[in-house]
């Protein structure tokens, strides 16, 4: 069988990619390891910059989005039982919306299904040939039976652990990364958030979020050291720990209830550079990671699949290449601006080795230089918000 492009993944990034194409007439086959029920499972967060928005309009799968998502015009950070709130809107007139990486997803899904477009779920041993050349080929097996499609191009939108980056030769590439020692318990309940914005919290103890899905949903966070087990996280330990790490307004409002999920994500910076190898290029969590304190994960691969979607369609429409030659650049470019904004951002909220006695007064620091500045205060709004022009 043939195909225009192979994309590898059926998370957001590939999705998205493959109804950018889709509109422009652009034949895409999605190859996904998993189950469709296994990828809607996922919890992940759930902050869209405008930009992502904007794609995710011009996509046409904005429509729910826009009935459901709750727009925020600012955050708060706490420190040391102190809280104060960053108005985005008021210092550089943009916001933020939140609206869950599961929710993105699923729309993103049902567009597809709607089309012609299609999608293999659960195709095995996905391997990648041949992308160095003229001729890329991908080979899966589904059901036991194998199967290989010859393609123009390969997408590789497979996540941190998925195949397309490990097929590179790793001499073509390199890897620059950082791997905190903790990670974040998360915790979904069935409760109205705690306030109607989010809530950073650094506390001498650790860091915590109070984010949510939904007016009546939650999701909340407490950091814990690498290496921690769920299982010794019974719900009510998790309560205390989260109370302890919030102002005493936020604690007392706190409204508890039994876990719907529950689970640890340890946090990574990490870029794969470049992004493109010939016929295969490399998208969101496959060429690189952030830690989630700034929620940059998702609009990074929506803004890479942007990218490389105008690069392909450039090609098919007017047979230019500028367009995927300079997609490596262009899109590294962003990432690295956001994985500096989300590096930073942990390493001001958390407990980190190096936050001895010094680096605590460092953290202070800043809270108070944010706090106390309007520029400082408007260039935090501007990374969290997703501005970058490159
Ligand atoms: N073959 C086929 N599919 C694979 C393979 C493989 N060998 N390995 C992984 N996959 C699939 C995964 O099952 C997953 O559904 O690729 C998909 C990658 O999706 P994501 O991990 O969601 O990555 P991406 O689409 O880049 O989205 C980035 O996810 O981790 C968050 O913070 C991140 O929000 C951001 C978003
Ligand atoms: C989430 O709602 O899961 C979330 C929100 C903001 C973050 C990270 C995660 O920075």
């Amino acid at each position: 069988m043939r195909t225009q492009i192979v994309i590898i993944g059926a998370g957001p990034a590939g999705l998205l990619l493959g109804r950018l194409l889709d509109n422009h007439g652009i034949e895409t086959v999605i190859l996904e390891r998993r189950s469709r029920d296994h990828v809607l499972g996922r919890i992940r967060a759930g902050v869209l910059e405008q930009g992502t928005i904007e794609l995710l309009e011009r996509a046409g799968v904005a429509q729910r989005l826009r009935r459901e998502g709750l727009v925020h015009d600012g955050v708060e950070i706490g420190f040391d039982g102190e809280r104060h709130r960053f108005d985005f809107k008021a210092l550089i007139g943009r916001t933020v919306t939140v609206y869950g990486q599961t929710e993105v997803t699923h729309d993103l899904m049902d567009a597809r299904d709607a089309s012609a477009a299609r999608t293999v779920y659960e195709a095995e041993d996905v391997s990648l040939q041949g992308f160095d050349g003229t001729s890329p080929v991908v080979r899966y097996v589904k059901d036991g039976v194998g199967h290989a499609i010859g393609c123009d191009f390969i997408a590789g939108c497979d996540g941190f652990h998925g195949v397309s980056r490990a097929s590179v030769p790793p001499q073509a590439m390199k890897t620059f990364e950082r791997v905190y020692p903790f990670g974040w318990l998360g915790v979904l309940v069935e409760r109205p958030p705690v306030s109607d914005e989010l809530i950073y919290s650094n506390h001498e103890s650790g860091f915590a979020l109070c984010s949510m899905r939904s007016p009546t949903r939650s999701r909340y966070y407490v950091q814990v050291p690498a290496g921690e087990k769920v299982e010794d996280w019974p719900d009510d330990r998790f309560w205390e720990e989260l109370r302890r790490r919030l102002d005493r307004e936020a604690s007392q409002l706190l409204q508890t209830g039994p876990s719907i999920e529950k689970s640890i994500a340890p946090l990574r910076s990490f870029v794969a550079e470049p992004l493109r190898f010939g016929r295969l290029f490399l998208a969101g969590d496959a060429a690189h990671i952030v830690p989630p304190t700034g929620a940059k994960g998702l609009n990074l691969a929506a803004s890479d699949v942007g990218m490389l979607a105008d690069a392909l369609i450039e090609f098919y429409e007017e047979g230019s290449h500028a367009g995927m030659d300079r997609y490596s650049s262009r899109a590294l470019a962003r990432v690295w601006d956001a994985e500096r904004f989300s590096w930073w951002m942990t390493s001001i909220l958390h407990r980190l080795p190096e936050t001895d006695a010094f680096g605590r007064r460092i953290q202070r620091a800043e809270f108070d230089r944010l706090r106390r500045s309007v520029s400082a205060a408007s260039a935090f709004a501007e990374s969290y918000t997703g501005i970058f022009s490159g």
